[in-house]
């Protein structure tokens, strides 16, 4: 059975986030042309964005496959598609209530992530009643705007399906779920199908995949090797792309270095260039396993200066 998955880094990486961007005002404020851009059999493709500004999110966008990305965060960045907002977990609570209906407002949000992997200790850590006190609080209310709000993604581990099953009990009718978030991490593209029409028949509510992933927690010693990744992601994204029920989904991952999941499973080089499984991704190229893009240096920008000098402030950013 599926391990957890565990993204130690997000809370730091969301501090930084945060931080950077309370510092440089402005960046956020760019043109976002995304509120009437309706989600298509086409436009499912999504980005997990932990990479702030710092790497050039238009070289998965140009295609149109990819309309939109998250941040694990209330905060966006600069970008042309649709941004959906999260709400990660409690400690990310005060910073999301006090920031969300501004970024609702100017971003044009449609819809809102609840927290992220409940039930594992690593991740947001809630027991159902503390997950259903969290949404009436933070996040039902949003519905007043107009946004449609997404489930807290459990994790595959099987204590995922449960887990929301008592979250749903303790709500009492309290929460309104408009869609199930849930992440998946394992091997068998025919398993995974599986395991999403499960959630599906059990739910009777559209899914978002907002993370998966060729990933093998059952055997270290046994990863998917690139060409193993590239027909993965082919027979899953297709998939996903004809389900008359999977409305988004977002791989696992958009980053230079993916923490201790599979090297191979990242859609950009170590200096943040789109690789060829990244191109698959956003429909660029057809699947073909080869090696990726050459080794660019990225120009350091006042942005990159700012973030680093955070990072070494801060202290240990997992990210590098
Ligand atoms: C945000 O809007 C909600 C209604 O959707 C309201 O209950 C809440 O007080 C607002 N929060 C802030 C910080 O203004
Ligand atoms: C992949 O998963 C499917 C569905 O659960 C199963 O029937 C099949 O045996 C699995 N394949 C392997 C190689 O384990
Ligand atoms: C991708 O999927 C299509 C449709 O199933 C298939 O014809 C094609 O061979 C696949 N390509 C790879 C590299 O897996």
């Amino acid at each position: 059975m599926p391990m957890n998955f565990g993204l130690p880094f997000a809370m730091t990486l969301l501090r930084t986030l945060a931080l950077s961007l309370a510092t440089a005002s402005g960046c956020t404020a760019s043109t976002y042309h995304i509120g009437s851009r309706a989600v298509s059999a086409s436009s499912k493709a999504g980005l997990a964005w932990p990479n702030g500004p710092y790497v050039d999110i238009s070289q998965f966008t140009y295609t149109g496959k990819v309309s939109w990305y998250y941040t694990w965060s209330p905060y966006s960045i600069s970008a042309d598609i649709e941004f959906v907002p999260m709400l990660w977990g409690q400690a990310q609570a005060a910073e999301f209530s006090s920031t969300i209906n501004q970024t609702i407002a100017s971003q044009h949000v449609s819809a809102v992530l609840g927290m992220n992997e409940p039930q594992e200790p690593q991740q947001s850590n809630l027991t159902p009643d503390q997950g259903a006190q969290m949404w009436m609080t933070y996040l039902e209310p949003l519905r007043q705007q107009g946004v449609r709000l997404g489930s807290p993604a459990p994790s595959s581990a099987p204590s995922g399906l449960t887990w929301l099953q008592d979250f749903l009990a303790s709500c009492a009718g309290g929460c309104t779920v408009d869609f199930i978030a849930l992440h998946w991490y394992d091997v068998n593209a025919t398993a995974f199908q599986v395991y999403l029409e499960n959630f599906h028949a059990t739910f009777q509510l559209p899914l978002w995949v907002t993370e998966w992933t060729c990933q093998n927690y059952n055997n270290v010693n046994a990863q998917c090797s690139l060409s193993d990744i590239v027909e993965f992601m082919n027979q899953t994204q297709l998939f996903m792309d004809q389900s008359t029920f999977v409305e988004r989904y977002a791989w696992f991952g958009a980053m230079e270095n993916l923490q201790g999941v599979n090297p191979a499973d990242a859609l950009m080089d170590t200096s943040g260039k789109i690789n060829n499984l990244g191109k698959q991704y956003i429909g660029a190229d057809s699947p073909q396993p080869s090696t990726s893009g050459n080794a660019k240096v990225m120009a350091l920008s006042t942005w990159a200066v700012t973030f680093l000098a955070l990072t070494a402030l801060i202290g240990p950013f997992a990210l590098f």
